[in-house]
């Protein structure tokens, strides 16, 4: 579905990712992790096309997107949500998605009720102004956006923060469903490690721009493992 070969970007000439081959397969929801600073977010805004590749390139299925506009990799279905969950504070709940459904009008003409169903409470705070909503509701917000859009698959960058310990669990619950129930594949960045545990299929652990270990199933539910991988 998404893969990168020796992926390299940064910032003004300062190269943050090195050399980072991942692969994610249709269906799976994989997760990376690591501790702050060491570049996952870089990671991520370079496979949305935010931030621009260096060396290397990526893939969606057999295309290479290494040069493809950040709002054309959205349109041919590669969602994202960035960290802080990046929802229009001032635009109500339903403006917010039509914003998203706008990336993509044709396909998500008749996506609001398939987000409502997931996320319901979205649809009884339809009228309210977005940032006025709590954590974990705008959390829900910005992966109704990207929904919205019919997204093949989805970039979640650290989708956790700034939500309640028990509304995390309920985030994590609804994204299985989505997942399973639309096909849709999930590459998450998280530090939360309920969460990592509770959807990920696999995982990769990133510390000063690279990845340094593959990790299975097993391994992450060996919490003494996923936590050393954390706090090093
Ligand atoms: N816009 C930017 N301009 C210059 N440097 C940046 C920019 N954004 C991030 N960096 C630097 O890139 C490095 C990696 O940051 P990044 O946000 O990718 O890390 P992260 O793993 O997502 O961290 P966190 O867990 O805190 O979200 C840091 O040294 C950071 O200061
Ligand atoms: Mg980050």
């Amino acid at each position: 579905m998404l893969y990168t070969e020796k992926v390299v970007s940064g910032y003004n000439k300062v190269m943050i990712v090195n050399h980072i081959d991942i692969q994610v397969d249709k269906g799976e929801m994989v997760s990376i992790i690591g501790r702050n600073g060491v570049g996952k977010s870089t990671l991520m805004k370079t496979l949305i096309g935010l931030n621009k590749v260096e060396k290397g390139k990526i893939y969606l299925g057999n295309r290479d997107i290494t040069k493809t506009k950040a709002y054309t990799r959205a349109q041919i279905g590669i969602g994202y949500v960035p960290q802080g969950h990046g929802v229009f504070p001032l635009l109500t709940v339903e403006e917010n998605l039509i914003m998203g459904r706008n990336i993509n009008s044709r396909k998500a003409a008749d996506n609001f009720e398939i987000v409502y169903s997931y996320f319901p409470r979205l649809k009884e705070r339809k009228k309210q102004k977005a940032g006025t909503m709590s954590g974990g509701e705008q959390a829900m917000l910005s992966i109704g956006r990207v929904l919205i859009g019919a997204p093949e698959i989805i970039l979640l960058d650290e989708p956790s923060e700034g939500v309640q310990p028990n509304v995390v669990s309920q985030m994590g619950e609804i994204l299985i469903k989505i997942s399973k129930e639309l096909k849709i594949t999930i590459l998450m960045v998280e530090q939360h490690m309920g969460l990592i545990q509770q959807i990920s299929d696999r995982g990769y652990v990133m510390d000063k721009g690279s990845i340094v270990a593959s990790i299975s199933k097993e391994q992450i539910h060996n919490s003494e493992e996923i936590r050393r991988y954390l706090t090093i």
